[in-house]
């Protein structure tokens, strides 16, 4: 019985019980100038977190880091589809910090909604490509070349509800989150000899940039925004709260800390049931 009781105590990480859930962890954030990835920034960072902001915008980059001010928060100026920038932020990170922990994979862009299948053009499908497939393979691929040395690490990618069920978003979205969750398998498949986690995290709609460009730009005065958000609202399964980019960020916080130590390969879906449930049947009408 002794035995027993030890055995569990050693279970629980000390981590566990710390508020903040992040303490001395180095991260860096992909698209973390606005949205869903700002929130994961100012979250990571008010967990104990050193944190580098990775995004194309420079000015909105800078100014994020400049409303936090903390020597603990630095921005580089970084487009994701490129290798050799991704490879320059990590390295910078781990220059500044002294170590890299967990990567946030992040930046992500949609096609033009309301196009069909036959309305796709090469142009749209290499940028949307080039962004969400290939910026998360170079997220992956620079993390793992400084985690595999160092035997730890979490990276975390976003996917999408996109990714779960279908009929919700364009085609090269789409395709480009199914993308992230094999990925996501497969990566974690490869790196857990080294003890490196590898998830994702697919959320419902939140009102972002990103969500907004479901309202055409033509159209979109104060009310036409209220009615998009409404119906957003109204479409959900989980009814009376509003997913908000902090509830994402909570779930990427959780991935990144040592409470998810022995979580990986994981599809972390946060839809409050949207996917799992046919509303065309309406059983419980
Ligand atoms: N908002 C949603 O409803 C929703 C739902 C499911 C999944 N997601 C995913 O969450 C992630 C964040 O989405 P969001 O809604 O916060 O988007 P957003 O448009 O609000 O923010 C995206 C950020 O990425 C940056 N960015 C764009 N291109 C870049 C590039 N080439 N290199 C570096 N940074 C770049 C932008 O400057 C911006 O700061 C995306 O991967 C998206 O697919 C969003």
């Amino acid at each position: 019985m002794a035995e027993l009781s030890s055995c569990i105590s050693n279970a629980s990480p000390p981590s566990t019980r710390t508020t903040q859930r992040l303490l001395g962890k180095v991260a860096l954030v992909t698209g973390a100038a606005a949205g869903i990835g700002e929130s994961i920034v100012r979250l990571f960072h008010s967990h104990g977190a050193s944190v580098c902001i990775v995004d194309i915008n420079d000015k909105v980059g800078q100014r994020v880091c400049e409303s936090i001010d903390d020597c603990k928060v630095i921005f580089f100026p970084c487009d994701v589809s490129k290798e050799d920038d991704i490879k320059r932020a990590i390295d910078f990170t781990v220059e500044r910090f002294g170590t890299l922990d967990v990567v946030v994979n992040n930046a992500g862009i949609s096609d033009t909604p309301f196009k069909g299948i036959c309305d796709v053009n090469s142009f749209e499908l290499d940028n949307v490509l080039d962004l969400n497939v290939k910026g998360t393979i170079y997220g992956m691929k620079h993390a793992a070349r400084i985690m595999i040395p160092l035997r730890k690490g979490s990276i975390i990618s976003l996917s999408s509800g996109a990714a779960v069920i279908a009929g919700v978003c364009p085609h090269v979205y789409t395709a480009s989150k199914h993308a992230i969750i094999g990925l996501t398998k497969n990566v974690a498949a490869e790196l857990g000899k080294y003890g490196i986690r590898v998830n994702c995290v697919s959320p419902y709609a939140v009102l972002t940039n990103m969500a907004l460009a479901h309202v055409p730009e033509d159209e979109r005065t104060d009310d036409v925004v209220a009615g998009f958000r409404d119906f957003v609202k109204k479409k959900a399964n989980l009814q009376g709260v509003e997913l908000t980019t902090e509830d994402v960020a909570n779930a990427v916080l959780f991935l990144a800390s040592d409470e998810a130590r022995y979580i990986s390969a994981e599809n972390l879906v946060v839809d409050g049931g949207f996917a799992s449930v046919n509303h065309t049947l309406g059983n419980f009408r």
